[in-house]
């Protein structure tokens, strides 16, 4: 039986779909601490936390960490990386939009590749804005789809899109707001940048098998039955363009901050 959540269903399968490997990672985690003139008792929390991949190098350099989000299997798959959680780690489940601590809390707050997800970003952002410490700093993160992936996601939605049971997708039907002009009027200043470039390589097969284990959010808007008959149609289109399901698909991922402080 499915479970509700759709990171829920996924949880197992994250890590390997995504593409932030742990060397990466630690060179993001030396920018992030670089640009926040981080002291050892500087605290972070990442909304959306996730498996924990961003952050995993901050708790092994021992700072304060927390972590909240909305599903009990991500969060479990974070813990199972470590034997014992460490005592500076702390998790819990929870909505971002209601964060359940004290105004004031946190010197860092981090959302990576999450604030699409979130339904009201207003209110997530006003409990930002009440739990960051004055002179603290919110890092809105993405790391963007490398172009060949994005690129075949495309080829294997034009073939989704030719069914006529597909489901809206439900963030284009939430309220949009500019996140930048939003915080600007609170008072922060922002500045956006690069923190990492890096190569990523994967063969044809291995995307074709995420979509087959439907890892993303698009492969979650049709009828079973109907996803079958996209996945074997899209797997002939694969084989005709690409050549052989063993082509590696080749291109550049970027790790983007949105960085803001008030003043
Ligand atoms: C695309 S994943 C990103 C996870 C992690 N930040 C990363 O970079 O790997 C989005 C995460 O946000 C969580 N999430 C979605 N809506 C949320 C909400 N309202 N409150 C807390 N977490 C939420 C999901 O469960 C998921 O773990």
């Amino acid at each position: 039986m499915k479970k509700s959540n759709y990171y829920d269903n996924i949880a197992q399968i994250y890590d390997q779909t995504r593409w932030l490997t742990e060397p990466i990672a630690d060179s993001i985690a030396d920018f992030i601490l670089d640009l926040t003139s981080a002291t050892p008792e500087t605290s972070f929390l990442e909304l959306g936390v996730g498996t924990g991949l961003n952050v995993i190098p901050l708790v092994r350099r021992g700072y304060p960490v927390t972590g909240i989000d909305i599903s009990s299997e991500m969060l479990e798959q974070f813990r199972q990386k470590f034997n014992v959680v460490p005592p500076q780690l702390t998790l819990i489940q929870g909505d971002a939009s209601q964060l359940p601590f004290p105004d004031n809390s946190f010197d860092v707050v981090l959302t990576v590749h999450m604030l699409h997800t979130v339904t009201d970003l207003q209110v997530c952002l006003d409990h930002i804005d009440r739990v960051l410490k004055p002179g603290g700093f919110y890092l809105n993160c993405q790391w963007i789809t490398p172009p060949a992936r994005r690129e075949f996601e495309g080829y294997f939605q034009d073939i989704l899109s030719k069914h006529e049971e597909i489901k809206p997708n439900k963030n284009l039907e939430k309220p949009k707001i500019d996140v930048e002009a939003y915080l600007q009027q609170k008072g922060y200043v922002s500045n956006y940048l690069v923190a990492q470039e890096w190569t990523v390589n994967n063969t044809v097969e291995e995307l074709l098998s995420f979509l087959q284990a439907r890892a993303y959010g698009l492969c979650w808007r049709v009828s079973e039955e109907i996803f079958a008959q996209a996945i074997n149609e899209f797997q002939e289109f694969c084989i005709n363009n690409y050549g052989s399901l063993k082509t590696i698909l080749s291109s550049e991922a970027k790790f983007e901050i949105w960085a803001y402080r008030a003043i």
